[in-house]
């Protein structure tokens, strides 16, 4: 696996490869399974696999969670040496941001509810590192998880509205054995919180099968309930929102698919989670 750390390096060796099929994994490193499924996949479908860690200090609204936010590069190259990365592009914050950036997206609906709302500025920032890494990378191909739903939905706006060549490929949630979606975050939970965070997922699971039975506010409420019986929660949001704009839904009707999403806090870790209702 080749490392390289600037943009002139990656661009000079991606060149040189040109003609090959060049699937694309952004990371933010801290990886876990859900990161090197995503790998996986790309080395699957791909002759050459590329893969980024850069945290990216724009996308974060509160500056605690991006001081906090683990790195542990070394750890991270050996994982994608094992299961077959190509290149490693790490760049350091002045190599993405020589000068500060003011790109403006406009995303429309989809950036206004749940995160776009809870973390103002949060899609901008990603969708501006995403942007430069698609310019960068060139990939045909490039991979997220769903476990961030809207957020994939952000860059599926952002290619369609900039016309990019890149395909977005969706990939399924990886959880834990318990049902926790893995997360980088996940690691800097104490036990205890490590210990009753996977009932987010299974109060989102059980609820969502409900459908015949429940109205979407009743399922919202039960699930809200449900939570509220956890001392160690502190729901950021849940909300019931169509799978295309990402609005709120009142009645199953009036939506052609449909999720439930969670954010929630314990102490200052803010985990987020969704569950397909149909
Ligand atoms: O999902 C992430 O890790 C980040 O938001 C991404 C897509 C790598 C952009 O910084």
């Amino acid at each position: 696996m080749l490392i390289f750390k600037t943009i002139n390096e990656t661009r000079e060796f991606l060149c040189s490869q040109k003609g090959k099929s060049l699937g694309f994994v952004p990371t933010m490193g801290a990886l876990h399974q859900g990161h090197l499924d995503l790998v996986r996949k790309a080395r699957q479908e791909n002759e050459l696999v590329a893969v980024s860690i850069f945290v990216n200090p724009i996308q974060f609204n509160n500056p605690e969670d991006l001081e906090k936010y683990p790195r542990m590069p070394e750890l991270d190259a050996n994982m994608l040496r094992s299961v077959g990365c190509d290149v490693l592009f790490m760049p350091d914050v002045s190599e993405m941001y020589p000068q500060p950036e003011s790109t403006v997206y406009d995303f429309g609906p989809i950036e206004k509810v749940m995160e776009g709302a809870a973390r103002p500025g949060h899609f901008n920032g990603v969708g501006i590192v995403v942007r430069k890494l698609f310019e960068i990378i060139e990939p045909q191909k490039a991979y997220f998880g769903e476990k961030d739903f809207q957020q994939l939905a952000v860059i599926r706006e952002l290619v369609r509205k900039l016309s990019l060549s890149v395909q977005i490929v969706g990939c399924d949630t990886v959880r834990e054995p318990d049902g926790l979606a893995m997360s980088s975050r996940n690691m800097r939970l104490t036990d205890n919180e490590r210990a009753v965070a996977p009932k987010i997922y299974q109060a989102l699971q059980t609820y969502a099968r409900h459908k015949e039975t429940l109205t979407p506010s009743s399922m919202k409420n039960s699930i809200v309930k449900e939570l509220h019986n956890e001392p160690l929660f502190r729901i950021d949001y849940i909300e019931i929102a169509d799978d295309t704009y990402l609005q709120p839904v009142s009645r199953w009707a009036d939506a052609s698919g449909a999720l439930v999403f969670a954010a929630v806090f314990l102490g200052n870790v803010r985990l987020i989670d969704n569950v397909r209702i149909f």
